[in-house]
């Protein structure tokens, strides 16, 4: 079978030209660069996010998920390796967009914001503070290009490219998702302060999510535990991890070194941790 993507956490196949397998390794990225020390069981953990949250949200708008059952997978993928970790989705015509949802001030918004009091095309209303929750959530577009680097875009130039009512769909379900998910997390102690979605068209045209939705790799969960307004809430995930490539000098560093088994364990066990508050039943 034929890997058409390895992606920095994921490995893609292509199974037909109706289907793509996705994979969830356990690889972590911190600072943009990968690391030679896998995380075990980060991929599960992603993989099992994705798979509840799209079931939490398959009334909202249809997502590409076929089915996650081993029987279902093509026979290369049966084996434990694959475990908990592999995917069957619909190939979709994907949009070469990321659709990032915004519900508080922080990232690369807080950092333009600061100095240009705008952000994507966006004025506000009032004065914001770092890591302050927005009056309502936004969507700041991004476009995904070929250097792979991705490029914040205004919502006037996403109209531009896909048309003012798409743009308006798109928006529309991806704040819906933000908001349901957003209220379930917080409830279980977690803030989900962004995320970001990616949609493409199936064969018959209609629009479907596609992608990861609402892992610690695609979103920012903070613990609601911690939360304070105008300090910079510690990252749920990676913290330990970027906490020993900054204080031994390896930050951003190619190639990165192995991290201390210690700080590779303490990193499972928050990832694991982050699939039990979502997932387990209270
Ligand atoms: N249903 C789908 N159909 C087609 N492509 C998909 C589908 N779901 C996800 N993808 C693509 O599969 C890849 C997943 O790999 P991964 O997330 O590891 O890549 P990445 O390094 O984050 O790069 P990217 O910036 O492209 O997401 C992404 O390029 C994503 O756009
Ligand atoms: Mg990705």
């Amino acid at each position: 079978m034929k890997k058409i993507i390895s992606g920095k956490v994921r490995d893609v196949y292509e199974v037909s030209d109706k289907s793509l397998v996705i994979v969830t390794t356990d690889r972590l990225s911190a600072f943009d660069v990968i690391l030679p020390t896998p995380i075990s069981g980060k991929g599960v953990v992603l993989n099992k996010l994705s798979l509840f949250w799209f079931d939490y949200t398959r009334d909202l708008v249809p997502n590409h998920v076929i089915s996650a059952e081993p029987a279902d997978l093509p026979s290369l993928f049966r084996a434990a390796e694959f475990d908990g970790r592999t995917v069957l989705v619909k190939k979709l015509k994907m949009l070469p967009y990321e659709f990032v949802i915004r519900g508080y001030m922080f990232g690369s918004m807080w950092d333009t914001y600061k100095t240009e009091k705008s952000f994507c095309g966006y004025t506000f209303d009032r004065e914001y503070k770092q890591a302050e929750k927005l009056d309502t959530p936004i969507l700041t577009p991004s476009a995904k290009n070929s250097e792979g680097h991705d490029e914040n875009i205004s919502v006037a130039r996403l109209q531009s490219e896909l048309g003012a009512e798409l743009t308006e769909k798109i928006r529309a379900v991806a704040v819906a998702l933000y908001n349901r998910c957003y209220d379930y997390a917080l409830q279980r102690g977690i803030i989900i302060a962004d995320t970001k979605f990616e949609l493409g068209f199936d064969e018959d045209g209609a629009l479907v999510l596609a992608d990861e939705i609402f892992t610690p790799d695609s979103s920012r969960f903070w613990d609601a535990g911690e939360y304070t307004i105008g300090a910079s809430p510690k990252s749920y995930d990676k913290q330990f991890v970027r906490d020993w490539l900054t204080a031994n000098g390896q930050k951003g560093v190619t190639p990165a070194p192995e991290i201390p088994a210690e700080v590779a364990r303490k990193t499972s066990e928050i990832y694991a941790d982050c699939l039990k508050k979502i997932t387990e039943v209270i």
